[in-house]
């Protein structure tokens, strides 16, 4: 069992939350985040396009699966154990500590010059990241841990993670659909989802829109609110207390994922009502300050046949969306957007979402007539919020996603995240996002609660305090159109001409013959399994191998050095316990003032939106 040995002034602190000192650690990540956005951003300009650095990128790259790592190191510490090493004991996984590992989100063309070239600039990271880590020691151990996992991932989906391990899944990790990337890059927003379940959605666009909709509530995290109408010939809202948005916690993401999963096709379909109930939702929720002050979008999915009821026209539910966008935007003082998507094969049935788009200043369509056109489709949401926080009065945005347990090990973490830019262009181009991990151990000893749900609800109000502005000329939204959704998704091509549109996509820097055409530096561990790569069993790797089993955990503890076999501290998931216990025994288990608005699930979180290592 458990020993508790922390000092009883450490319990004091547990009972009475200190903001500040949680405002102050949240800073200093959030610092560290920032600077190391703006030198991956210098990195970009500098080394992208640089000849010598392409070269020299030519089988130079430990990838996450099959490499080899040419400096395993086996630090012990329940942020590098490994449930599935050491036969049931606490077991240590392999870190290299000397370098990053890449990979290529799936569907991804690993010959795409603009993936090698964001593998090829950003693996200068490595060496400041080590630097960084060394000059910030000091701060690691004010807030008791050691330097955490950096990483960024591209806006093409090629993703690199310091210090470099294995990871367990290969092959499927797609950066741009992970909430540290989706908040990071588009803000805390609202979001309501119009599903068309009527008849003519049976078979394949149902399956499509499902998948779809389900993708999107999976990019969401705690500082953004959501919920879902679904409607045939009635609308039907699926929302907190069935009328306002929820928090977009793992609890009510799994309802609304269950709500959707259980949509069947039939009945008529009545848009009119449908979007009438999202507008309701938004503006219950504005009324009530239950959505954030920040950007909305409705996300309508239809295959756009309009059949109920009789006597309602096109016209009418143009009028009506404009309308309700021009009260809600009003109301909240931000922009809602409107996106629609179509979701059928069939050409003749895309005139009313498109119209229904372009008919106002920040509408959106696409479509979805195939499940591989469904991610790309549904990043135009998130994009267009990105292009602003790209801005410079947006220059201090940093998301926090909910927290969530490492896949590696029992660590509870979360991860701050910032979008970074080539600010030489206008308006900004978005290249990606970097995020750093941090584990919620840390964050919560530092608010001094043993209460989760608590210090979720501190991180997103951090979240929400910055609510990145929206300001896009008429012509740079249309650039947008054109190059999330095809040629045919602009709404503008009377007024703006070509020379108006602006740049979205990084163009490739020089011709093909230059870019390297093997990234990998080596396949040593291709034939092993994950285990066999990655486990420092003591038996097997006996100079540095150790596993480290619940009585070295439990010395850990005593001391954040003590324990720590290779220099490294103990993850703070004991040290959480301990506050836990404590707290329940010195403030009589219960506090008086939660909250009123947490609907936040206090079990830790699977690990979803996590890096494919941890
Ligand atoms: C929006 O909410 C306000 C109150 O918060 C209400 O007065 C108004 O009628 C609502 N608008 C619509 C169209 O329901
Ligand atoms: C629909 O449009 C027609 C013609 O413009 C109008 O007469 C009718 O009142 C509208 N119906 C609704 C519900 O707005
Ligand atoms: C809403 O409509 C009013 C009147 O037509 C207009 O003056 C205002 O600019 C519109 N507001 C927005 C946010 O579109
Ligand atoms: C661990 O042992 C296995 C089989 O005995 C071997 O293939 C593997 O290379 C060893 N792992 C390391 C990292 O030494
Ligand atoms: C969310 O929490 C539930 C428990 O309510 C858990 O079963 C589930 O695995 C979690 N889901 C995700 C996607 O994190």
């Amino acid at each position: 069992m458990m020993r508790f040995t922390l000092p009883f002034l450490f319990t004091a602190s547990a009972c009475a939350l200190n903001t500040a000192l949680f405002d102050d650690v949240v800073s200093k990540v959030e610092e560290m985040v920032r600077e190391y956005r703006d030198f991956m951003e210098s990195l970009y300009l500098e080394k992208r396009c640089d000849e010598t650095s392409l070269t020299e990128c030519q089988a130079a790259n430990y990838d996450d699966c099959f490499a080899a790592l040419p400096n395993p190191t086996c630090p012990a510490g329940a942020e590098y154990s490994i449930p599935s090493c050491g036969g049931g004991e606490e077991c240590s996984g392999f870190v290299d500590f000397t370098t990053s590992v890449y990979s290529i989100a799936p569907g991804t063309e690993e010959s795409d010059p603009l993936v090698i070239e964001s593998v090829c600039f950003s693996r200068f990271m490595d060496e400041w990241l080590i630097q960084r880590n060394e000059r910030d020691k000091a701060v690691w151990d004010e807030i008791g841990i050691k330097p955490q996992a950096s990483f960024f991932g591209s806006a093409t989906g090629a993703f690199r993670y310091y210090p470099g391990r294995r990871s367990k899944s290969c092959g499927i990790y797609d950066p741009t659909i992970r909430p540290w990337f989706v908040a990071g890059s588009s803000g805390p927003k609202n979001i309501v989802l119009v599903l068309d379940k009527s008849g003519s959605m049976q078979g394949a666009r149902m399956s499509l829109m499902k998948e779809a909709a389900i993708r999107v509530i999976e990019t969401l995290t705690i500082s953004d609110r959501v919920a879902i109408v679904v409607f045939d010939e009635t609308a039907k809202i699926i929302a907190d207390e069935g009328k306002h948005l929820y928090q977009a916690s793992n609890e009510s993401k799994a309802i609304l994922v269950e709500a959707i999963n259980n949509m069947e096709a039939k009945g008529a379909t009545n848009i009119y009502d449908a979007l009438d109930n999202a507008f309701d939702v938004l503006n219950i929720s504005i009324g009530e300050e239950l959505a954030v002050p920040c950007n909305s979008a409705i996300l309508f999915l239809t295959d756009g046949e309009m059949t109920h009821p009789e006597g309602i026209t096109p016209e009418n539910v143009t009028d009506l969306v404009t309308r309700r966008l021009n009260e809600t935007s009003t109301r909240n003082q931000k922009p809602v957007m409107f996106f629609s998507y179509s979701v059928s094969e069939a050409e003749k049935v895309h005139a009313l979402p498109k119209e229904l788009a372009c008919s106002h200043e920040y509408g959106v369509w696409s479509r979805i007539d195939r499940d591989d056109k469904i991610v790309e489709a549904l990043s135009s949401y998130y994009r267009l919020f990105a292009l602003n926080l790209g801005l410079e009065e947006n220059g201090d945005f940093v998301a926090w996603v909910e927290p969530y347990i490492y896949s590696t090990g029992d660590t509870l973490g979360t991860t701050a995240s910032a979008p970074l830019y080539d600010r030489t262009k206008s308006p900004p181009l978005f290249l990606g996002v970097v995020g750093i991990d941090i584990p919620f151990a840390a964050l919560q000893r530092a608010l001094g609660t043993d209460d989760i749900a608590k210090a979720i609800e501190e991180l997103a109000r951090r979240s929400v305090a910055v609510c990145p502005t929206l300001e896009l000329t008429q012509c740079e939204l249309d650039s947008y159109r054109a190059a999330l959704g095809g040629e045919e998704s602009r709404c503008l091509q009377d007024i703006c001409s070509a020379d108006d549109l602006v740049e979205t996509i990084a163009t490739q820097c020089t011709d093909s013959s230059k870019y390297p055409d093997n990234l990998l530096a080596n396949e040593g561990a291709k034939e092993l399994t994950f285990e066999e790569s990655v486990c420092c069993v003591s038996d097997n790797a006996s100079d540095t191998g150790v596993c480290v089993g619940s009585d070295l955990l439990d010395d850990g503890k005593d001391g954040l050095s003590k324990g720590a076999i290779a220099g490294i501290a103990v993850g703070g998931a004991v040290g959480l316990m301990c506050l836990v216990f404590l707290c329940l025994q010195m403030c009589g288990g219960k506090s008086k003032d939660e909250p009123k608005t947490i609907y936040v699930n206090p079990q830790p979180t699977a690990p979803h939106h996590h890096p494919p290592t941890a």
